[in-house]
C-alpha cells in the first residue's frame, strides 16, 4: 500500500489517499510561531514556549477522523437544504473525486475536488511573523452555478496547554471571545483568556466580508453539545449565531457567502489566525496580509530560503531515493529538529515535562552547520551557557529563558549526578562548526558557566576554547575502576541506569572522538603542548578500552558497579549492543581485526531488513538494577528496537573500514523514502525519519514511530554526505574519500564550501567501494585527497578517479 509519492521537481511529497495510518504532519513557521499542520488540515500551533503559549487544541490521541484545532466546512445548496462538507476530508469524511496533500517546505498545501468544487488551500506562516496563512482558492468545476460558502474553524485551547486537560473548572470560566467589526463588513473575531487579557489575544480574520460567526463550541455543534464535528447543526441554519463567548470551549468560525461561481470561476478567501498584544497593535499586520499579492510574496520568500538552503549542496547518485532525501527532505528534517528540539510533534506533547536537550540539540546542530552556519554558532553559543564550570552539562533547557534543569537525575535520589556524555557532544559540533568555516575568533569568545550565586550572578566564565576544554577535562577525571569514563546517570542511552561505580564504554570512545578532534585544532592553531596532552589522554584510553573491552566477538557495552559486564554474552539479555561496536570503530580504538569482527557481529545479531537493532536479546521483565530499558517489551525502543538514531553509526563505522556495500546496506534499509510502498507495515510519513522502528522481536516488526524530531536526521545526512558519498569539511579544506556499494559508477556533488563552489564528479570505473587513483582539480592532478580552500566564490572542477 502507498499513500502517495514524491515529486522532487516541485521539493514536495505528495498525499494522494487521506486515510494514512496514522496522521502524516509537516512543519510551518518557526518555534518563535508555528507549529504543525497535518495532512487533513488539523493543525497545532504555538507561540514560543508549547507548554505556556497555545493556540489550537489539538489532542493527537483523539481518533484521526476528529477534527483537531482547524479545519475548514463548504457548504451549498442541494434539494434546497445545504449540503455540508468538509474539503479534507476530517472531519465530515464526505466521498472525494480527488484529494491531494502536498507536503512542501515549510508549507502545506491541500487541493480536492468533492461535489463538482474544487478547493486549493495553502498553509503557512510568513517569516517573522506571528499568524497562520491559509489561503484559500475554490472553484466551481461543475457545470452548474453553485453557491457557496466558505466556513473555516479554530479551536483553540487555553494558553497553559497542561492546565487546559487538568483544570476543567477554572479553564472554561476563564476563556472569552470579542468581535471587532470593521469597514465593508470585515471581522476579526478575538480570543483571550480573561486573566490574560491585556497580555495577548488570538486573533481570527480574513480579508472577506463576515456575514456571522461563532465563538461557543456549543452553540457551532448544537443540541447542547451533541451536535458533532461531522455535522455541525448551526451550519443548516443560514447564519450563525454571533455569540461572543463569555466563558465555555472557544472557537472561531467565520461564515464568509462567496455568492455565485459559475462554472469554472474561482474566488479566494485568505484567512489569519495570529496573536498580537491587541488588536489595535495587530491591526496594520493584518491589513498588510489581507491583501493577496504580500500574501503571495511571503510564500515566495519562503521558497527562495529554501533554495538558498538547499543550494549548499546537491547530489546526484545512482539512488533516486537517496537523492530525494539529501537533497531535500534530510536537510530540511535537520532543519526542523535543530529548531524544535523534542518539543512538538505527534509524539513530543510540548507540555512542559520536557525541555531541549542539551545531549539531542548538540548533535542536532551538526546538521544545519553546513546551510546555516551562522545560525548554527549562534545556537551552540546557547548550550554553551548551559555548560557548568566542572566542564559537564545541565542535561535540559529552555532556549527562550535559557533556564536549565538536571533532567532524570531528580528521579532518583542517591544515583550518580551528572550525564557522562552531554558535555562532549557540544566539543564535536564546535569543532565541526571550526572546519566548516574555520572562525577562529569564535573560541576567543567569553562565555558564563551556567553555575550562579543565590542573586542569579554568574560564578565563572571562560573563552569558549575554555569551555572545550574543561569538557575534556570533566570525563578525563571521572574515571572508575577499569580506567574508563564513569556512566554518571546515563550516557547516550537514557534508559540504562546503573548505581554509581559503572562505566561506559560508549562514552569511552566518544571522549577518543573527540580527543580526536580537539587534536585536529590545536594542530590547526599550532598549539603542540595541548596536542601531546590529548594525544596522551587518548592513547591511555584506547589503552584502557582494549584492556578490558573485548568480548570475543563483540565490544562490551558496560560494567556494572560491581564490575560485571553489560552487553557481554555472559549476559542472557542484552548480550550485545550496537553503539559499543560501531563507535568502536569511530573513535579509532579497535584495533583492525576487531573492528571487523565487532561489525560482523552487528551484521549477523543486530541487522534486520527495517535496520539495525539497539541490542539483543531484549530483555523480559523490568529491572531496576539495569534501569528504563527493562519497562519496553523486547523489540521496542531502547530494548531492541531499531532506534533508527544509531544506524547511521554503524554507516558511518562499515565506511571507515571500507565497506561500501554494507554502508549503503544500513542506509537503504532505514531510508523512509524506501517504505513508501510498504505503508501498511510502516505506517509513519515515508519523507522524514523516525525515531525507532519495532524490531523482530516484537510481532508488529517494521512499525514505526515517533517521527520527525529525532537525531537521525542529523547522523544520517552526516553519514550519507561526509562518510558514504565522503565529502568531509576539514581545516586543510575539503576532504574526498568516498565509500560507495561496488556497483555504483559514480556520482556527482556540488557543494559550497568557505566560500567557493565545489563541483565534484566521482568515476568508479573499477567497480571498488573505496580508494582513490587520481583527482583532477580545475584540470590539473592534484596531492592526496584534500581539495584546497579558495574562498574566491568561484566554482571549481573536480574529477575523482576512484581505483
Ligand atoms: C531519546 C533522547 C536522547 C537519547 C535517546 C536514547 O531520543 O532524546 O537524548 O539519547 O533517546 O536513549
Amino acid at each position: 500500500m502507498r499513500c502517495g509519492y514524491f515529486d522532487d521537481s516541485k521539493r514536495e511529497y505528495i498525499i494522494i489517499n487521506p486515510i494514512t495510518p496514522v496522521k502524516w504532519i509537516n512543519y510551518i513557521g518557526s518555534i518563535e510561531f508555528g507549529g504543525f499542520v497535518d495532512h487533513t488540515g488539523g493543525a497545532l500551533i504555538c507561540r514560543g514556549d508549547p507548554a505556556l503559549n497555545r493556540l489550537t487544541k489539538y489532542i493527537p490521541q483523539l481518533p484521526d477522523s476528529s477534527m483537531k484545532g482547524e479545519t475548514l466546512y463548504l457548504r451549498f445548496i442541494e434539494d434546497e437544504s445545504f449540503k455540508i462538507f468538509s474539503p479534507f476530508y476530517t472531519p465530515t469524511l464526505d466521498p472525494y473525486d480527488r484529494y491531494e496533500c502536498h507536503v512542501g517546505l515549510s508549507y502545506t498545501r491541500i487541493l480536492s475536488e468533492f461535489y463538482g468544487i474544487k478547493t486549493d488551500v495553502t498553509i503557512f506562516v510568513p517569516f517573522g511573523s506571528h499568524r497562520v496563512i491559509r489561503s484559500i482558492k475554490i472553484t466551481n468545476i461543475s457545470d452548474r452555478i453553485v453557491t457557496i460558502d466558505v466556513i473555516p474553524v479554530v479551536e483553540y485551547t487555553h494558553f497553559d496547554a497542561l492546565k487546559q486537560f487538568t483544570n476543567a473548572d477554572w479553564i472554561p470560566q476563564t476563556m472569552q471571545s470579542k468581535i471587532f467589526n470593521e469597514e465593508k463588513g470585515l471581522k476579526i473575531l478575538t480570543q483571550f483568556a480573561f486573566m490574560n487579557k491585556d497580555i495577548k489575544i488570538n486573533y481570527f480574520t480574513s480579508n472577506f466580508p463576515i456575514s456571522s460567526f461563532e465563538s461557543d463550541r456549543r452553540n457551532f455543534l448544537s443540541n447542547y453539545g451533541y451536535g458533532s464535528w461531522i455535522r455541525p447543526l448551526s451550519l443548516l441554519k443560514e447564519g450563525l449565531s454571533n455569540t461572543e463567548a463569555q466563558r465555555g470551549d472557544n472557537i472561531a468560525v467565520l461564515m464568509h457567502h462567496l455568492g455565485k461561481l459559475k462554472p469554472g470561476e474561482t474566488r479566494r478567501v485568505v484567512t489569519q489566525l495570529g496573536q498580537a498584544e491587541s488588536v489595535e497593535k495587530a491591526l496594520p499586520e493584518i491589513q498588510r496580509y489581507r491583501k493577496e499579492r504580500e500574501v503571495d510574496s511571503a510564500l515566495d520568500d519562503i521558497i527562495k530560503f529554501w533554495d538558498e538552503y538547499l543550494s549548499r549542496m546537491q547530489v546526484e547518485t545512482p539512488d533516486e531515493l537517496m537523492n530525494s532525501m539529501l537533497n531535500i527532505h534530510n536537510p530540511r528534517q535537520c532543519y526542523i529538529t535543530k529548531n524544535w528540539s523534542r518539543y512538538l510533534s505527534l509524539y513530543q506533547l510540548g507540555l512542559g515535562d520536557r525541555e531541549m536537550g542539551f545531549r539531542d540539540s548538540s548533535q542536532d546542530v551538526m546538521g544545519i552547520l553546513m546551510s546555516r552556519p551562522y545560525e548554527g554558532k549562534t545556537f551552540i553559543t546557547k548550550l554553551l551557557h548551559i555548560q557548568k564550570r566542572d566542564g559537564c552539562a545541565m542535561h535540559q533547557f529552555n532556549p527562550l529563558s535559557m533556564g536549565a534543569n538536571e533532567g532524570d537525575l531528580r528521579e532518583k535520589e542517591d544515583s550518580p549526578n551528572y550525564y557522562s556524555d552531554d558535555h562532549l557532544w557540544v566539543v564535536l559540533s564546535t569543532v565541526s562548526y571550526l572546519k566548516e568555516t574555520d572562525d577562529l575568533d569564535f573560541l576567543n569568545e567569553n562565555i558564563p558557566f551556567y553555575d550562579r550565586d543565590s542573586r542569579g550572578n554568574s560564578l565563572d566564565s571562560g573563552t569558549v576554547l575554555e569551555h572545550l576544554m574543561r569538557a575534556i577535562e570533566f570525563t578525563h577525571s571521572h574515571t572508575g575502576d577499569h580506567g574508563l569514563p564513569l556512566l554518571g546517570f546515563a550516557d547516550w542511552n537514557d534508559t540504562v541506569n546503573l548505581n554509581f561505580g559503572a562505566e561506559s564504554l560508549f562514552v569511552a570512545n566518544l571522549y577518543g572522538l573527540t580527543l580526536r578532534e580537539m587534536m585536529d585544532l590545536m594542530e590547526h592553531m599550532g598549539d603542540q603542548e595541548t596536542l601531546e596532552r590529548y594525544r596522551e589522554y587518548y592513547e591511555e584510553m584506547k589503552k584502557c578500552f582494549n584492556q578490558c573491552s573485548w568480548d570475543g566477538k563483540w565490544f562490551i557495552r558496560y560494567f556494572d558497579c560491581d564490575g560485571l559486564p553489560i552487553g557481554s554474552h555472559t549476559n542472557t539479555e542484552g548480550s550485545i549492543y550496537a553503539n559499543a561496536q560501531s563507535w568502536s570503530v569511530i573513535s579509532g580504538f579497535a584495533p583492525p581485526d576487531r573492528a571487523k569482527t565487532a561489525l560482523d557481529s552487528v551484521h549477523y545479531y543486530l541487522t534486520t531488513k527495517n535496520g539495525i537493532k539497539l541490542c539483543w536479546p531484549g530483555y523480559n521483565r523490568y529491572n531496576p538494577e539495569i534501569g528504563g530499558v527493562t519497562t519496553y517489551p523486547p523489540g521496542a525502543k531502547e530494548n531492541g528496537g531499531i532506534f533508527l538514531h544509531t544506524n547511521p553509526w554503524m554507516m558511518m563505522a562499515e565506511a571507515m573500514l571500507g565497506n561500501g556495500n554494507r554502508a549503503f546496506q544500513y542506509y537503504n534499509q532505514i531510508n523512509p523514502a524506501t517504505k513508501n510502498d510498504l505503508i501498511e507495515e510502516y505506517e509513519c510519513e515515508p519523507y522524514c525519519y523516525a525515531q525507532n522502528i519495532l524490531g523482530d522481536e516484537h510481532t508488529q516488526f517494521g512499525l514505526a514511530r515517533n517521527s520527525w524530531l529525532s537525531g537521525t536526521a542529523s547522523w544520517v545526512y552526516q553519514a550519507g554526505t561526509k562518510y558514504i558519498l565522503g565529502i568531509m569539511p576539514t581545516f586543510k579544506g575539503l576532504q574526498i574519500d568516498p565509500c560507495i556499494p561496488h556497483y555504483w559508477e559514480g556520482f556527482r556533488v556540488k557543494r559550497w564550501f568557505r566560500n567557493a563552489m565545489y563541483d565534484i564528479k566521482v568515476k568508479n570505473p573499477t567497480k571498488i567501494c573505496k580508494g582513490i587513483n587520481t583527482i583532477t582539480l580545475d584540470g590539473s592532478e592534484i596531492e592526496g585527497n584534500i581539495i584546497p580552500i579558495f574562498n574566491d566564490e568561484k566554482k571549481h572542477i573536480v574529477i575523482v578517479l576512484m581505483g
